[in-house]
């Protein structure tokens, strides 16, 4: 059974998407890890989707008419033209790379339409997790990158997964925007009691080390932590152009052609930390 993971923040900007793609990278195809991973994009603004493929293929994908996670959003859906009938997960999910030894990237994408899902909630909550659990059996590991925002897709995400990571940009109105995600998780806990969500912590992206607004912000976030009790990762993904600059290759960190040491480094022991606490082995 594969782990399922979302990366979620309501404040936009932090990384979420960043995060999802070099994670899936990392674990796929980074030195002898090899893991099977699909990337679920359940953002309308499709981000992680075209970071992956490309905008060409992305926009390939949508004019050959295949599936993405609007479309699983929409199975069982009563439309004036009729009922949209079941679909089967397999048909949206795009092969992004295969790495030699087994390693692999798939992905779900998403499109802007995913937005309209949000109007009419009716009985969708369910339809990633139960879509989710017809594929996993392919893959070690499942990234959902999600929206930063409050919609029927958080509900959504959080029923399909293990586990939650937070990025969080050390700057102050990141800071503030923490406890709006923290009343949600706990808001859904209550509601599906039987839930073994799990936050699997809080990670710092974007940090230059030295400024006093982050030093500032970050022990905010410490103190708000252990109050709460939130596991904070250690280790921290420094701020690097490297990042923007392999979204534009379609590259992860590791293999973008100026990534700085230090960078790259930094990117490789949070992914070791993170994976100790998720149980990837
Ligand atoms: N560690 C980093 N160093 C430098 N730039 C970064 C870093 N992490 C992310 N970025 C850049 O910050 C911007 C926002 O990142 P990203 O799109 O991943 O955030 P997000 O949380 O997914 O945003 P949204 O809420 O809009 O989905 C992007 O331009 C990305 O390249
Ligand atoms: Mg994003």
């Amino acid at each position: 059974m594969a782990i399922t993971v979302s990366l979620i923040n309501m404040k936009g900007g932090v990384g979420k998407s960043t995060l999802s793609v070099n994670l899936a990278w990392h674990y796929a195809a980074y030195s002898n890890w090899l893991k099977k991973v699909l990337v679920v994009d359940l953002d309308p603004q499709f981000n992680a989707s075209q970071y992956l493929v490309g905008v060409k293929k992305y926009q390939e994908h949508l004019s050959d008419g295949k599936p993405t996670m609007w479309e699983i959003m929409e199975q069982h859906t009563t439309t004036p033209t009729g009922k949209v009938g079941k679909l089967d997960p397999k048909k949206a999910i795009r092969s992004v790379r295969s790495i030699k030894g087994g390693g692999k990237i798939d992905l779900i994408p998403s499109r802007l339409e995913l937005a309209l899902s949000l109007k009419n909630p009716g009985h969708k909550v369910d339809l990633l997790k139960k879509s989710l659990q017809k594929v996993e059996s392919d893959y070690d590991l499942i990234i959902i990158d999600c929206a930063p925002t409050e919609s029927i897709l958080t509900t959504a995400t959080y029923l399909a997964s293990d586990y939650i990571l937070v990025p969080v940009k050390p700057e102050y109105l990141s800071t503030i925007g923490l406890p709006l995600l923290v009343s949600s998780m706990e808001d859904f806990l209550l509601r599906y009691e039987d839930s073994s969500l799990e936050l699997a912590g809080i990670v710092f992206n974007g940090c230059s080390g030295y400024a006093p607004e982050e030093a500032k912000s970050k022990s905010e976030v410490k103190k708000m932590a252990a109050a709460n009790d939130w596991h904070v990762f250690q280790s921290e993904i420094s701020y690097s152009k490297s990042y923007p600059k392999g979204a534009r290759e379609g590259q992860p960190i590791f293999r973008t052609s100026y990534a700085r040491t230090t960078a790259a480094s930094n990117f490789r022991q949070f992914a070791s930390e993170f994976a100790t606490k998720i149980g990837l082995t």
